[in-house]
């Protein structure tokens, strides 16, 4: 196939593929000695380190070990300390459009109140705190206050049910929890203390000690007494400066829980040192983040997006940011276009399914198109979290980037803490579609199940060949599990990414295409088949046994189709639908309304072997709408395919 190739900008820190070809070849001739002066150049050592890698108990791999350091102090103090406090850090609006500027002095100021507010409930260095909160300024402060006491965070997203939310602060661990009364999006206020009352329900997590509530919108809450306390009424009774606690370059910063192909979410270890290296350097690289510059993500500090480039990559290099707090469709689809506007956005962060949202809503109301909207402010576009399709590409940069904004589509996973794969704007030709190359120093490859480089033109499996300071270091309280998903015996040596990949024969460049596990990607959400199996079969009363697939979908990328049989006899017409409709309600329940199935089928059982295996392939076909064609002969009942092939 042909595709258009665009240029790269003239603008940027890396200029030029020259420049770029000696970064990789200075990763190539001394891997850690590039690493160490990056990690030189771009962080403020409280302690420098005196070896890069230790790779002694691989695949558990330590990066600057004997090095210690401050996050809090990087994103925060340099800053002040160097004069810039006046700065702003974050522009924040609300979901109501009323913007707060706050700076760097006053961002410290906030963070060491609530550091030293943590501290006086007992929080200490190692401890997990769970921050469950909306898209805000104390939400960022939250996780900088954890880093600057050296207590690990763990953010779940706002979306996330209360079972979710209790599954993870009890595999966290956690001593504390930061949440807000309730978040405002789109208009609504959704509940938020109410989750938390129910997930902490009965004693179930005996770890939890205090509950610390941010009022956000002054809505009624229930309340513990002796466990619950508002932020309000403790941060005055603390200093406004907290003395950092220097940490080793290993010690975890965050943990952030991510959907596998089994079994619940696990919880994704990532270190402070490393992590922050390439979050600042990927920042520095990939966006090109200047003083001048007003840059924007839109992600969640709920994900990986919303960590690396909200809470510290952003900051860590003093830049100045939009925070914000609503949904891409309120008042109207053309929020995203005013606010660029008005903010003078000039670096623009986004995943695909939001484009391909607003692309949609362009086309069936033209007041919200881009076109009305000065763009001129912009200069780097940005793509995240799942393949952006070439037709979304052209849009984005046409009608958002006005023809003269490279995007860069960046690959990477909560696993890889930043860019992995991705063009350069001063570097890289693009082709849409396509995520081009390695960032520098990033050893991706495509193999074969037995871990051989497969050549260009040829699929295969993604990997990266060499350690990397933001890599995964462990899955929480599972050490076995994070070298069995990561570190397969067969690869090598190698991290197996879990996607599928292929290399252009013509310039190398890769393109992802999707995960070669049991992994969907819904609107760029991460979910395992098996979690949404789970969540189904939880409903004890209804169902007997459910299958879960992914199938392509135009707007959210991949949508989740299910399988079930009931308890019961298979219902047809309004009755199917009703019961459909209580099973994709209590699935929201259970995970969040992200994991609710865009389709529920009913059958009087499953396709599966003689071995009693659901055989998946055939139900992928058959969720696409495709004839089946594959072999049914090991079927057991293929009856059943006739039952399944019909949506209700
Ligand atoms: O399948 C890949 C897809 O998202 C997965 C990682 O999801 P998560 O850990 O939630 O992190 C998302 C934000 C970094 C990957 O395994 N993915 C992410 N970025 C891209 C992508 N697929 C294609 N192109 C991308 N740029």
């Amino acid at each position: 196939m042909n595709h258009a190739v665009y240029p790269p900008a003239a603008q940027g820190r890396i200029q030029g593929m020259a420049a770029y070809e000696a970064l990789c070849q200075e990763a190539a001739t001394d891997y850690a000695g590039y690493w160490a002066r990056l990690a030189r150049e771009l962080l403020t050592w409280h302690k420098p380190f005196t070896q890069a890698l230790n790779e002694s108990q691989a695949p558990f791999y330590k990066w600057f070990e004997d090095g210690q350091l401050n996050v809090s102090y990087n994103c925060l103090d340099r800053h002040v300390n160097a004069g810039k406090g006046g700065r702003t850090a974050i522009i924040f609006e609300t979901d109501d459009g009323q913007t707060r500027h706050v700076s760097y002095a006053e961002l410290l100021a906030i963070t060491c109140r609530m550091a030293n507010a943590l501290k006086a409930r007992g929080v200490k260095k190692g401890d997990r705190v769970v921050i469950y909160m909306p898209m805000s300024v104390e939400g960022i402060a939250a996780m900088q206050a954890c880093a600057r006491i050296g207590a690990t965070h763990s953010v779940v997203f706002g979306g996330f049910s209360a079972q979710s939310l209790r599954d993870r602060v009890q595999d966290a661990g956690a001593v504390a929890l930061i949440t807000a009364d309730e978040q405002m999006r789109g208009g609504k206020a959704l509940p938020l203390k109410a989750i938390v009352d129910e997930a902490l329900d009965g004693g179930s997590c005996p770890s939890l000690k205090d509950v610390i509530v941010w009022r956000r919108t002054g809505g009624k809450v229930g309340w513990v007494e002796g466990r619950d306390q508002w932020l309000h009424d403790l941060l005055p009774t603390v200093a406004d400066t907290c003395d950092p606690e220097w940490v080793d370059a290993e010690h975890p910063l965050f943990l952030l829980y991510t959907s596998g192909s089994t079994g619940k979410p696990k919880g994704v270890q990532h270190s402070s040192g490393g992590y922050l290296l390439h979050a600042a350097l990927t920042t520095s690289w990939t966006f090109d983040l200047q003083d001048s510059d007003i840059f924007w993500c839109t992600a969640d500090i709920g994900w990986v997006t919303g960590h690396s480039y909200i809470a510290y990559g952003p900051l860590a290099l003093g830049g100045t940011q939009v925070v914000f707090e609503g949904v891409p469709t309120y008042p109207d689809a053309s929020r995203f276009w005013q606010m660029i506007a008005k903010h003078k956005v000039s670096i623009f962060y986004t995943a695909p399914t939001a484009i391909r949202s607003l692309i949609k809503a362009a086309e069936t109301n033209d007041a919200v198109h881009p076109k009305h909207h000065d763009l001129s402010s912009l200069r780097i576009l940005g793509s995240v979290g799942e393949p952006i399709n070439p037709a979304a590409w052209e849009w984005y940069f046409q009608n958002v980037g006005g023809g003269r904004c490279p995007i860069v589509d960046t690959f990477w996973q909560t696993e890889t803490g930043g860019h992995m794969i991705t063009p350069l704007p001063a570097v890289t030709p693009m082709v849409p579609g396509s995520c081009t190359l390695p960032f520098p120093g990033i050893q991706a490859a495509i193999v074969d199940e037995m871990g051989n480089d497969v050549p260009n033109g040829t699929g295969g499996i993604l990997v990266v060949k060499k350690p990397w300071p933001s890599m995964i270091r462990t899955i929480w309280g599972d050490p076995e599990r994070f070298k069995k998903s990561y570190y397969p015996e067969e690869l090598k040596g190698y991290y197996l990414a879990g996607d599928g990949a292929i290399r252009s024969a013509d310039r190398g460049y890769f393109t992802i295409t999707g995960r070669i596990d049991d992994v969907l990607n819904v609107s760029g959400h991460r979910l395992g088949t098996m979690e949404v199996e789970s969540a189904l079969v939880a409903h004890t009363e209804l169902v007997a046994e459910a299958a879960v697939v992914g199938r392509p979908d135009d707007l959210t990328g991949e949508a989740i189709c299910a399988f079930v049989v009931l308890k019961r006899a298979r219902p047809t017409g309004e009755e199917a639908k009703a019961i459909a409709n209580e099973l994709r309600n209590w699935v929201g329940k259970e995970i969040g309304p992200i994991a609710k199935p865009k389709e529920i089928r009913f059958g009087d059982n499953l396709p599966k072997t003689r071995s009693g295996k659901i055989m998946r392939r055939l139900l992928r076909s058959l969720a696409k709408g495709e004839a089946v064609t594959q072999d049914t002969s090991t079927l057991e009942n293929p009856a059943i395919l006739e039952q399944l092939a019909q949506p209700i």
